[in-house]
């Protein structure tokens, strides 16, 4: 038996946001980031709608980038003390991400960390609140998806939570907010919804109902992302909807090993003193796994099947994955994202030597590789890989050497 979850609802399009006004509850907590959506007035447009369906809402502020199981337990003690029959949480990956793991210690307070991240064992949810989403970025997709991403700071690494019982109640995918991400943001996020379609479609888990969804998407993301990166809004607006079919398809069909390699590089070298920016890791790493996957016969004729959807060429399928290979690196050059650790700059634009030096790559390297292995991501990559083919995999992704085994 397999199982397909959307969240209930999903309001889109222009003046979206509206839909808030219909929500029937007594108290929303809003969880946000940083800043931005206080800042270009989304904010204030929430909490005006939510004061309009009647409700009484509070704000837990400054979500960081990449949230911490800190970030975690202390939005969770703001909602046991203020009690929200719904949580709305709005901005990038990051505070929506965060927002779900404090709903579930809101609902379970005695659950740890460890709990949560036992895959598919959440507890029932929905006993006290109600969940709504509402992105900024154009990329991650956790709007409508089953999984947050937690980073552990004193392991440095990053684990997902994954179950149905956290995908959203409600989604709003609204244009307007994506309006006001600065092109670096465009470009990370865009290659994470690409690489979310991507893996999906060759996941173990795909079906005829991830299929489409994956597809669709891929052909919108070829079609919109260079261009909503150098600045045409309405491309802007597909991307948006784009990135959220892609989450439909993912959450669904799950993903594959480029996540599990991004999940445990992105927070490995923090101590030099950056991050190794979801999306960016992505985009270099899924051409090296395609050419990996694509030693799996079966792997192989989706990559090409994806290469017919793009219009890309090709008479063989080994030409169709070259050509898939080939497109996705000159997106990561027009997207100014470097081919391989190695160049990626503590900015996350290429350069020569970049903040991540070799001989830590090469110290950390059995570690992380271990760690991507057991990524709950790696349960469905078309190909199981070993300890060692791991490894040789990602000194590919470090020095961007041809993969040939
Ligand atoms: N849950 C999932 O299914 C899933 C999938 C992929 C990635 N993730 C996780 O999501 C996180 C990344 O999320 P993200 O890429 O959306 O970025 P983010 O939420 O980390 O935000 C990055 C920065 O962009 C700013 N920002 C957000 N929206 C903006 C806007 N419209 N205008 C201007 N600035 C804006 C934020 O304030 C922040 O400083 C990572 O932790 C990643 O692991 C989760
Ligand atoms: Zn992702």
């Amino acid at each position: 038996m397999n199982r397909f979850t959307l969240p209930r609802d999903l309001y889109h399009g222009t003046g979206a946001l509206e839909a808030l006004k219909s929500l029937k509850g007594k108290r929303a907590m809003v969880v946000v980031g940083g800043g931005s959506m206080k800042r270009f007035g989304f904010l204030d447009k929430v909490v005006d709608y939510l004061k309009e369906a009647g409700m009484e809402v509070e704000l837990f502020e400054n979500v960081e980038p990449d949230p911490s199981v800190e970030t975690v337990m202390r939005g969770a003690d703001a909602m046991l003390k203020f009690q929200p029959d719904w949580i709305v949480a709005m901005g990038g990956g990051s505070p929506i991400d965060a927002a779900k793991a404090m709903w579930i210690k809101y609902e379970y307070p005695d659950c740890t960390f460890e709990d949560m991240c036992k895959v598919f064992g959440i507890p029932e949810l929905r006993k006290k609140a109600h969940f709504c989403a509402i992105p900024s970025t154009s990329g991650t997709a956790t709007e409508v998806t089953a999984f947050s991403i937690i980073t552990d700071y004193s392991k440095g690494v990053k684990y997902p939570i994954a179950d149905f019982e956290i995908t959203p109640d409600v989604a709003i995918v609204d244009p307007a907010l994506a309006e006001t991400m600065p092109q670096k943001l465009v470009a990370h996020t865009g290659m994470d919804a690409m690489t979310h379609a991507i893996e999906a479609y060759v996941s173990t888990a795909n079906c005829d109902y991830t299929d489409p969804l994956a597809l669709h998407a891929i052909e919108m993301i070829q079609a919109d992302l260079v261009e909503s990166y150098n600045g045409d809004m309405a491309k802007r607006a597909a991307m948006h909807n784009a990135q959220c079919l892609a989450g439909m398809a993912f959450s669904n069909a799950l993903l594959g090993i480029v996540h599990s390699m991004a999940h445990k590089t992105g927070a490995a070298f923090a101590d030099y003193g950056a991050h190794i920016i979801h999306g960016a890791a992505n985009a270099m790493y899924l051409p090296k796994v395609i050419a990996f996957n694509a030693k799996d016969e079966t792997a192989a004729k989706r990559y090409a099947a994806i290469a017919d959807r793009m219009n890309l060429g090709g008479n063989t399928t080994e030409e169709k994955v070259q050509l898939l290979i080939a497109y996705l690196r000159k997106m990561n050059d027009d997207l100014k994202i470097p081919h391989c650790i190695k160049n990626y700059g503590a900015d996350s634009y290429p350069t020569e030597q970049g903040f991540v030096p070799e001989e830590v790559f090469l110290e950390r390297l059995p570690e992380i590789a271990k760690n991507a292995i057991g990524d709950a991501c790696t349960g469905s990559n078309p190909r199981q890989p070993s300890q060692e083919e791991m490894e040789k995999l990602l000194k590919c992704c470090y020095y961007d050497t041809e993969v040939d085994f």
